[in-house]
């Protein structure tokens, strides 16, 4: 596959279950090595890119994390997430803690810093995660379907954070999803891929067309507009 994404923009992937996208992230993060090509961020191999300077370009949310340290509090969590900006020795900032409680405020968190992870629901560990990714304050965020868990009014929530992120800071998104609809909703493009290829591209209305997603998906789609938005409507 050939793709680039832009400084600033906020692009969603869909596809089927098992086309690739997990995949194509971890190339893009280092974690895979792809059999060919080149995968280039900010006109640099990532292959060649050190570890801990990727690190801070990137932050990344894996579709599985392992399970946290049960004796860990969700403050604590979050505060590793900053681990890429302590330098030899371990000391913590002022600027460390401020990012902190300002990734809290902004994740609706304030009320489980004090608790420990073993103690959280699915979704509030769900939303720790995405934090700790948050608090890095990195120039790409690379997020694998991290909706999961979450109920209507988080899953907007994290889009809305993501959304703003990029309009104050520039940042660059990248994030899977399964909710077509939320991915017309936020994104300025759409990536969609089928068995390892991006078989289709284009901002929301491009894409978001009921024959293209009834020849990916395999079931019928119709779409409607609301406020200028493509919605869907699949059924069997
Ligand atoms: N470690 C691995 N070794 C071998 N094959 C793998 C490995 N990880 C994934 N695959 C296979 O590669 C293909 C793509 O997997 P990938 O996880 O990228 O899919 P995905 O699009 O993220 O799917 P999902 O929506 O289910 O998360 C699948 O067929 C999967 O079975
Ligand atoms: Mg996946």
């Amino acid at each position: 596959m050939s793709l680039e994404v832009y400084e600033n923009e906020f692009v969603s992937i869909l596809g089927p279950n098992g086309s690739g996208k997990s995949t194509l992230l971890k190339c893009i993060v280092g974690i895979c090595r792809p059999w060919s090509g080149k995968v280039r961020i900010f006109e640099r191999e990532v292959s060649t890119i050190p570890k801990r300077e990727l690190n801070r370009i990137i932050g990344y949310l894996p579709q599985e994390t392992s399970p946290p340290p049960s004796l860990m509090t969700v403050y604590e969590y979050i505060l590793l997430g900053r681990i890429h900006y302590l330098s030899g020795k371990l000391t913590v900032s002022e600027e460390d803690h401020r990012a902190v409680i300002e990734v809290v405020n902004l994740l609706g968190l304030r009320e489980h810093v004090k608790r420990y992870m073993s103690e959280l629901s699915g979704g509030e560990k769900q939303l720790v995660y995405l934090a700790q990714a948050l608090v890095k304050r990195p120039r790409v965020f690379i997020l694998d379907e991290p909706l999961n868990h979450l109920d209507i009014r988080n899953q907007f929530r994290v889009l809305r954070v993501l959304r703003e992120l990029r309009t104050k800071l520039s940042i660059t998104v990248i994030i899977v999803l399964h909710d077509i609809n939320q991915a017309a909703r936020y994104s300025d493009r759409i990536i969609i891929m089928s068995e390892g290829k991006v078989v289709c591209e284009g901002e929301p209305s491009e894409v978001v067309v009921p024959h293209i997603l009834e020849r990916i998906y395999g079931v019928r789609f119709r779409v409607v507009y609301d406020d200028g938005i493509p919605q869907v409507i699949p059924s069997e």
